[in-house]
C-alpha cells in the first residue's frame, strides 16, 4: 500500500520532468539552468537555508500515506480516537511470512533458568573457570577415533571453592583444532542443568586434533546480563544534535526509548520501517536534527557485579582438562556392508 503510493508518488514526478522537457525549446532551457544554478547556490552557500530545505525533503518522505497527512497531534490527541500506546519498544512489526522464523530464531536462542544474583551475592558461590575440567570420554564402542566418528567431551563446571555446580547456563565455547594444518570445528554443547554440559564434536580430518573449552561466562553472569537488558534494551546510546539560530539542545536516541511518542522525534524509515527516535528537545523541533553519534554504554554493573565479567577468571577463560586433551584420528573406516555390483564379469 505505502509502496505503491511511493511508486505514484515517483512515477507522476518522472512523467512532470519529461512533460517539462518536452515544452521547454533549448533557448528558454540556458535560461533556466543558469537561473537554476543561481538559486541552488545563494540557498546552499546559507547552510539555514540548506538545513530548512533538508528538514522538508525529509518531511516529504514521511508523507506518501494519508495517515501522515494528519497533524500528529490531532492522531494522538482525537477525541474519538482512542489513545495509542504509550508502550515502548513495539516491535510487533514482524511480516505474517517472519513469524515463523522468528519463532525458530527464539527457540533457538532459549537459554536456561540461571542462578539469582542478589545483593548480597557471595563470588566463590559463582562458576569458575580455573576450578572447572573437561575430559574427552572413550569412543562408543571403544577402540581409535576414526574420521567420521564422533567426539563428546563432558565439562564440569565447579565454583571459586571447587564444589559441582548444581545448576546449568553458563556459556560454554567448546573447540577441535589443529593449528598446523589449520583445521578445526566447533562442538554443539548440551547444558544437563546440573552443572555438567556436553560438548559432541564430528571428527573431519586425519591427525591430530586438540580439544579447547572456553568459561566465556558464568551463568551468574547471564543473569545480570539479562536483567540489564531487560532494564536497558538499547544497552548503548546515542545522542543527536539538535541545532536552530543560535540554540543547541543535545537528547539521547535510540531503537526504542520509555516515552509516550509525543515525547519524542520519530526518525523511523519509512522503507525499510527501521524503527530510531530521539527524545524531543525542549525548544528545538525534531527537524533540527544535526548530528548523530554513540555516546555510551548503560547501565554500568555495581563494582561486585564487575567481578563476575573478569577476564581470565570468568570471562572468555580457559578450562583446563584433567586428561590429555590430544586425539589422534585415524582414516576413515571402509564401509563392510557396502554393495557391490553382482552382474560383473
Ligand atoms: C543474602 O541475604 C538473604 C536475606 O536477605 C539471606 O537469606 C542470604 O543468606 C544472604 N546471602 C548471602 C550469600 O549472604
Ligand atoms: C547431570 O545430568 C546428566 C544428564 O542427565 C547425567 O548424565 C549426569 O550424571 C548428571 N550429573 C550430576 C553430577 O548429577
Ligand atoms: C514512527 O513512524 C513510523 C513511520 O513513519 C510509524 O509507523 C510508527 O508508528 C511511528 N511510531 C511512533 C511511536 O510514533
Ligand atoms: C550398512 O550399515 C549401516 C549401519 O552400519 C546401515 O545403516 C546401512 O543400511 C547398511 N547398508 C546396507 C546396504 O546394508
Amino acid at each position: 500500500m505505502q509502496k505503491n503510493t511511493e511508486s505514484q508518488i515517483e512515477s507522476s514526478l518522472l512523467l512532470g520532468g519529461q512533460a517539462l522537457r518536452k515544452r521547454f525549446s533549448l533557448k528558454y532551457g540556458w535560461i533556466f539552468l543558469l537561473l537554476a544554478f543561481c538559486v541552488l547556490w545563494v540557498m546552499f552557500s546559507n547552510p539555514n537555508i540548506a538545513d530548512h530545505i533538508v528538514a522538508k525533503l525529509a518531511e516529504l518522505k514521511k508523507v506518501p500515506t494519508t495517515e501522515a497527512l494528519i497533524p500528529t497531534t490531532r492522531t494522538l490527541k482525537g477525541p474519538t480516537e482512542p489513545p495509542k500506546p504509550t508502550s515502548f519498544c513495539s516491535f510487533h512489526s514482524v511480516l505474517p511470512e517472519d513469524a515463523l522464523e522468528l519463532e525458530f530464531l527464539k527457540n533457538y536462542i532459549t537459554w536456561p533458568e540461571t542462578p539469582s544474583v542478589p545483593d548480597n551475592f557471595s563470588l566463590t558461590d559463582t562458576s569458575h573457570a580455573a576450578h572447572s575440567t573437561f575430559t574427552i570420554l572413550p569412543r562408543d564402542g571403544g577402540g581409535s577415533w576414526h574420521v567420521g566418528d564422533q567426539l563428546e567431551v563432558l565439562i564440569k563446571i565447579n565454583d571459586f571453592n571447587g564444589r559441582p555446580k548444581k545448576s546449568g547456563g553458563d556459556v560454554v565455547f567448546a573447540r577441535l583444532h589443529n593449528p598446523t594444518v589449520h583445521a578445526g570445528v566447533v562442538g554443539k554443547v548440551f547444558d544437563h542443568h546440573n552443572g555438567s554440559y556436553t560438548a559432541v564434536f564430528p571428527l573431519l580430518w586425519e591427525g591430530s586434533a586438540q580439544v579447547e573449552v572456553t568459561l566465556v561466562h558464568s551463568s551468574e553472569a547471564v543473569t545480570v546480563l539479562d536483567r540489564v537488558n531487560q532494564e536497558e534494551p538499547g544497552r548503548i546510546f546515542f545522542q543527536s544534535l539538535f541545532h536552530s539560530g543560535s540554540v543547541t539542545e543535545a537528547t539521547n536516541c535510540n531503537v526504542c526509548l520509555k516515552a509516550p511518542p509525543e515525547q519524542l522525534c520519530n526518525f523511523t524509515d519509512t522503507r525499510t520501517r527501521e524503527p530510531w527516535f530521539c527524545y524531543k528537545p525542549k525548544t528545538l523541533k525534531c527537524e533540527h536534527r544535526i548530528t548523530h553519534a554513540f555516546k555510551g554504554y548503560v547501565p554500568q554493573p555495581t563494582a561486585k557485579e564487575a567481578k563476575l565479567f573478569q577476564s581470565g577468571v570468568n570471562l572468555k577463560t580457559s578450562i583446563q582438562s584433567s586428561e590429555p586433551s590430544r586425539i589422534s584420528i585415524l582414516p576413515k573406516l571402509k564401509v563392510l556392508n557396502e554393495t557391490v555390483p553382482v552382474n560383473m564379469s
